[in-house]
């Protein structure tokens, strides 16, 4: 159950660089090629012990303090400005305030601690302090009947048996997916960038449905099994019924600045019924079940689960882990490539065509340093899952980089990773988009991007509750870049759309 890297007394390590509850230290190194701005490497224990603080901040009066943080949070501030206020307001990365969903209609507790820098956010990696039961999304859960009546995966604690058996379930089929995840991957691609070709002379074509359509077809078969050309209304539908099932769950909680005070009022004010949804679901239910017989047989035989808990949880990892992540990913990575300038854009195609000289290979990409890194980067600026929780299993001293503080058993932490990410005492130039940050001495950063809820260079597995498809996401996006940038010698891109492909010569 312990992560040994990850203890109460929370030391990071890699290699040569360690964090730990006392000081840090920086050093410099002399950068790459391209100088990227110079990486903090060491970061070493002192001594002297931190100061213990009170977790300043307060909840409020009941139901007016949730109620008014709640539309600071999702209308007048928005997420991030939220938070950031918050930490100049208290003047520390911990505090205690109030997120939504909350008052009138949610019997969830919006108290929650904020841990909004790298060392503070880490104790929610610790799973002697920290308990993850039930709150994905928070204190809030949606209805189980959104799943079949049962608890996922990604809702079970570590100490709870079931845990086990489906992530490594989950994991194995990750790594009998690496079969057909090529080929698989490239003929997607090649008939979606098709697609998008024969579409461009009439203008810019936006890419959102596109991937959709790209992600649900290629996670389908390489996660369950099931190819949706199978089904008339899968292969039109699936990606439709996923996006409703997602939403339906999801709403109360996703913050919209647009539309307000309409979007408080009737669409953040109470949780929604499975039955808006129970049609999609069945039929994606349906397709799984047939078409997905030998991923099904797996869990039963060799994982010991239930026909319908192994269904129920390949769906949800299928529908929210994996397509959810990736429908929120893959744009964001488009849109890095297509802000980036084009000297990078030129630096990431010259890497690709040097490496893939005997086609696209898992050794290829694995050499492919730009390209990991600038995926890193686009996680590091834009986490696809923005905020994380962790219960307190125990008292315990949470450190941040300047003080330590007392947090009750009990007491519910909320990291939000976009600011997180930006923390000044680790990334250097911390706002800025900085494609080669993870290369050379810059892959010791690995440790503190957290988009898995986890480090980039830690594993996944039954005792803590990192993204099972850590790995598998980044080689992904990483073939994904290498795919377009292998078929096009020009990419333009902008405002969501390909506005420009030239294809590579021949
Ligand atoms: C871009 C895509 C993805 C993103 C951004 C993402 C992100 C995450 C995050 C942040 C968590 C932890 C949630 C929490 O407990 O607070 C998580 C958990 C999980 N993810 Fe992913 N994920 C992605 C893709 C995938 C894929 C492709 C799979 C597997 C096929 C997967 C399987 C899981 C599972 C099973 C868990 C629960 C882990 C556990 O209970 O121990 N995810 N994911």
């Amino acid at each position: 159950m312990n992560l040994p890297s990850f203890s109460t007394t929370l030391h990071i390590s890699t290699g040569s660089s360690q964090m730990s509850s006392k000081m840090i230290t920086m050093s410099r190194i002399t950068s790459s090629s391209s100088s990227p701005p110079p990486v903090k490497t060491s970061i070493t224990s002192q001594p002297t012990s931190l100061p213990i603080r009170t977790v300043p901040g307060s909840y409020g009066l009941p139901l007016i303090g949730p109620f008014i943080d709640r539309l600071n949070y999702a209308w007048f501030q928005g997420s991030e400005d939220f938070f950031r206020k918050r930490i100049e307001k208290n003047q520390s990365t911990v505090f205690r305030t109030n997120v939504p969903p909350s008052f009138p209609f949610f019997l969830a507790n919006p108290n929650v601690v904020a841990v909004l820098d790298c060392k503070s956010f880490a104790h929610m990696f610790d799973m002697e302090v920290v308990e993850k039961k039930d709150i994905l999304v928070g204190d809030f859960m949606p209805s189980t009947k959104f799943t079949g009546d049962r608890r996922v995966c990604a809702y079970l604690d570590t100490a709870e048996p079931q845990h086990e058996q489906i992530k490594n379930f989950t994991m194995d089929i990750l790594k009998r997916s690496s079969t057909i995840m090529i080929p698989t991957l490239t003929t997607l691609l090649d008939t979606m960038f098709d697609t998008i070709e024969s579409q461009l002379p009439s203008g810019p074509v936006n890419y959102l449905v596109p991937i959709q359509k790209f992600n649900f077809s290629f996670l389908s078969r390489v996660i369950a099994g099931a190819d949706p050309e199978n089904s008339p209304d899968m292969a039109a539908n699936g990606y439709i019924r996923m996006d409703r099932w997602l939403a339906v769950q999801l709403l109360p909680t996703v913050p919209i600045t647009a539309f307000q005070p309409l979007v408080e009022i009737f669409l953040h004010s109470f949780p929604y019924p499975h039955f808006l949804v129970s049609n999609d679901y069945n039929k994606l239910y349906e397709f799984i079940e047939k078409e997905g017989k030998d991923v099904i047989s797996r869990g039963q035989t060799e994982f010991n689960l239930t026909k319908e808990d192994t269904i129920h949880n390949l769906l949800f990892t299928l529908g929210f882990n994996a397509f959810g992540g990736f429908s929120i990913f893959l744009p964001s990575l488009l849109s890095a490539l297509g802000s980036a300038d084009r000297r990078i854009q030129e630096n990431l195609r010259q890497e690709v065509r040097e490496k893939t000289g005997s086609g696209l290979t898992f050794r290829a990409v694995n050499e492919m340093e730009l390209i990991q890194s600038f995926v890193y980067e686009t996680l590091r600026l834009n986490p696809p899952v923005p905020l994380q929780y962790g219960r307190a299993r125990k008292d315990f001293n949470l450190s941040s980089h300047d003080s330590v503080f007392n947090i009750k058993k009990g007491e519910l932490l909320c990291g939000f990773q976009p600011l997180v990410m930006k923390d000044p005492e680790i990334f250097d130039d911390p706002e800025s988009f900085i494609a080669d940050r993870f290369m050379n001495k810059g892959k010791e950063l690995l440790t503190y991007l957290y988009w898995s809820n986890g480090p980039q260079n830690g594993t996944p597995s039954a005792s803590n509750k990192q993204c099972a498809g850590k790995d598998f996401v980044t080689l992904t996006a990483s073939m994904f870049l290498a795919h377009l940038l292998m078929r096009y010698d020009s990419v333009t891109i902008a405002d969501g759309s390909f506005s420009g492909l030239e294809k590579a010569k021949q």
